[in-house]
């Protein structure tokens, strides 16, 4: 049974196994990152339920340029298909969307809608939504030291004062961009047993749930085991 009153704050999912699950299906990739979306919308949805308060997915790594021209576009259109069809019910739920990455690189056309939906969620005080996109944990760590280095040489910093909290101030989830807390919960689905460059600095002392179930049959129901998995955990911080 979940016990409501020790649900994580923050919990980050890598969202894997589309293309495996169209492969089984005798379908085309594409298919299975459009049936991906619809078990995100889902999750979103629960969440929101659950009262959990920031959910960031693993939407397309920085590695994921390596793909196909064809499976790329088509995840970018799946994606400017559920932010357009999906605003208004993340407005009714006061879901407030962010992104994490560069999405700055993306097409036109999902770059358009989804500045449409953070300015039309930006006030929410529900739900936020994170969506790593065009994000690496590791381009993320060099963009911060990119920043600190700046104020350096600006004369507003001290090589010497640098903290772990300006580092992770400097971070896609610092105050500047989505302001979010490291998760307690990471899940990966689909049976693989990494991490693949995702939220490096912030996963420092996360819980880790693995699941062989591939995303597109990921479900609320398996989406509760995971977070009682994680309530089973005895975390201590490196103390006793
Ligand atoms: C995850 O599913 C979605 C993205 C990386 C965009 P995959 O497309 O990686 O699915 P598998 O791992 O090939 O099954
Ligand atoms: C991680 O999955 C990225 C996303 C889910 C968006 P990948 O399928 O790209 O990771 P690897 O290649 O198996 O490590
Ligand atoms: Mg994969």
């Amino acid at each position: 049974m979940l016990n409501k009153e020790r649900m994580p704050v923050h919990v980050a999912i890598i969202m894997d196994g589309n293309g495996r699950w169209a492969k089984q299906k005798n379908l085309p990739r594409v298919m299975g990152h459009n049936a991906g979306m619809k078990a995100m919308k889902k999750i979103v949805d629960h969440s929101d339920k659950l009262g959990i308060k920031y959910l960031t997915v693993y939407a397309f790594s920085t590695e994921n340029w390596k793909r196909s021209l064809a499976e790329v576009t088509g995840i970018f259109k799946l994606l400017v298909a559920y932010v357009n069809s999906d605003l208004k019910g993340l407005i009714d739920n006061n879901v407030r969307v962010k992104v994490l990455g560069d999405y700055s690189q993306i097409p036109e056309d999902a770059k358009k809608s989804l500045e449409k939906t953070l300015e039309a969620t930006k006030d929410n005080t529900g739900l936020q939504f994170n969506i790593a996109l065009n994000y690496g944990g590791r381009d993320e760590i060099r963009r911060a030291v990119c920043a600190i280095g700046e104020e350096i040489k600006e004369g507003r910093l001290e090589p010497q004062d640098i903290t772990e909290e300006i580092i992770a101030d400097h971070l896609f989830t610092g105050s500047g961009g989505a302001d979010a807390p490291d998760p307690e919960l990471v899940i990966r689905t689909s049976g693989e047993l990494r991490l693949s460059n995702y939220l490096l600095w912030q996963t420092a002392y996360s819980e880790l749930v693995f699941t062989d179930v591939l995303w597109p049959e990921f479900t609320p129901e398996e989406y509760e085991k995971a977070i009682e998995e994680y309530q089973s955990r005895h975390r201590r911080f490196g103390g006793r």
